[in-house]
């Protein structure tokens, strides 16, 4: 049995004392420990060595104390067990040699058999599990199809992804092409990691953000919602989309159990655009993190006022930033525990 249920408690809808808080992107980047380890070891050697993994993963839980833990690992594993080569370069971040750009580069592609080239992330989620010892439950993800296409066609990290944008409008064909073949990997990925014993998941659409509400609808959300229908009896769904606010309508009633928004959506938009039902995560600015500690206390307890306790999940709108203060994080998590 779980010793802290807050976080799944908000999932199902149910009446908490205070709501649960976790932070995108907890493990990593701005903790002391993480930065030790990346000297050590590569990215990927950090997200294949389910050791490490583990490690990381865990590293906020004892650190920082929030309400889930969240797997250490990569949206983009997928696209490598699909057989396209990403690589994760210093000072540039994703780097893939070989985008995908023509029908050739698509059929290489595989739909790959999860445990041969993913198993180390269900050997992580076990280790993870078994380490977590039910403090709080374990959280795995995925990149939406469509997100995950935008790294895949542009071959780089971008503000506008311009070609990948241009790949979908000039080949849809092929794009729908290739978005199929990542959800069809995506949902045995997220069923082989139900199996292994994830508590709950969430779909990064990342890049929704930038197309028009138009376009969303052809190239982005019905794939994600595929997604949500193969796993939603199974376990609890969270899908965030970075500047999707106009999408809150569909997600609210896809039968993901929560909705994730940013921090340009307020609270009262977010439940009237989501129906007023789900429950909702989010939306502290992650810059905002850099205000004194006294200032994040209160708009904290302010943000919880304006989404209401019940129904929602502290979280960032956005991944944490590098340059964030340990002690200023943990002043966001303390805060929401000293909420009554
Ligand atoms: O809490 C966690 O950090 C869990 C693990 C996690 C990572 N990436 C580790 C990581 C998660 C949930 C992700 C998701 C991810 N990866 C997304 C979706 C979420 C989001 O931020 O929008 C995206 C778009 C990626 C792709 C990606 N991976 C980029 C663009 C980069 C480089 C820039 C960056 O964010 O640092 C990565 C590398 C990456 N993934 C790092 C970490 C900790 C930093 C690089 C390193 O540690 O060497």
């Amino acid at each position: 049995m779980l010793k802290n249920n807050l976080f799944l408690k908000a999932l199902n809808g149910e009446t908490v004392t205070r709501p649960p808080v976790w932070m995108m992107r907890q493990a990593g980047r701005y903790l002391p420990d993480f930065m030790a380890l990346k000297k050590k070891y590569d990215f990927f050697t950090r997200c294949q060595t389910p050791e490490l993994a583990t490690k990381i993963t865990l590293m906020p839980i004892d650190q920082i104390g929030p309400d889930a833990a969240i797997l250490f690992s990569d949206i983009l594993v997928v696209l490598q067990a699909m057989q396209l080569e990403v690589e994760m370069k210093d000072n540039i971040g994703p780097w893939i040699p070989n985008p995908v750009r023509s029908k050739i580069d698509l059929e290489k592609l595989i739909i790959p058999d999860i445990e041969e080239h993913l198993g180390y992330v269900m050997d992580a989620i076990k280790l993870t599990q078994k380490e977590l010892n039910q403090r709080v439950p374990l959280i795995g993800f995925a990149g939406s199809p469509w997100t995950l296409l935008c790294y895949a066609v542009q071959g780089q990290g971008s503000k506008t992804f311009d070609k990948a944008k241009a790949f979908c409008f000039s080949k849809p064909k092929l794009a729908h092409d290739l978005l199929q073949k990542i959800t069809a990997t995506t949902i045995l990925y997220l069923k082989q990691k139900i199996n292994s014993g994830v508590n709950a998941i969430q779909i990064f659409d990342s890049w929704g953000g930038i197309l028009s509400p138009e376009d969303y609808n052809i190239f982005s959300w019905p794939y994600i919602q595929q997604i949500i229908d193969e796993i939603k009896n199974k376990i609890p769904v969270i899908i965030f989309g970075k500047g999707c606010w106009f999408a809150l309508h569909d997600m609210g009633k896809s039968g993901a159990s929560a909705v994730g928004v940013d921090w340009t959506c307020s609270a009262r938009n977010a439940r009237y655009l989501s129906g007023g039902q789900v429950t909702l995560q989010g939306n502290f600015d992650p810059s905002r993190l850099l205000s004194p500690i006294p200032e994040i206390t209160e708009a904290v307890y302010k943000m919880i006022n304006e989404f209401g306790k019940d129904r929602y999940i502290v979280n960032l709108g956005h991944g944490i930033l590098p340059n964030i203060p340990v002690d200023h994080a943990k002043a966001f998590v303390d805060a929401v525990k000293s909420y009554y």
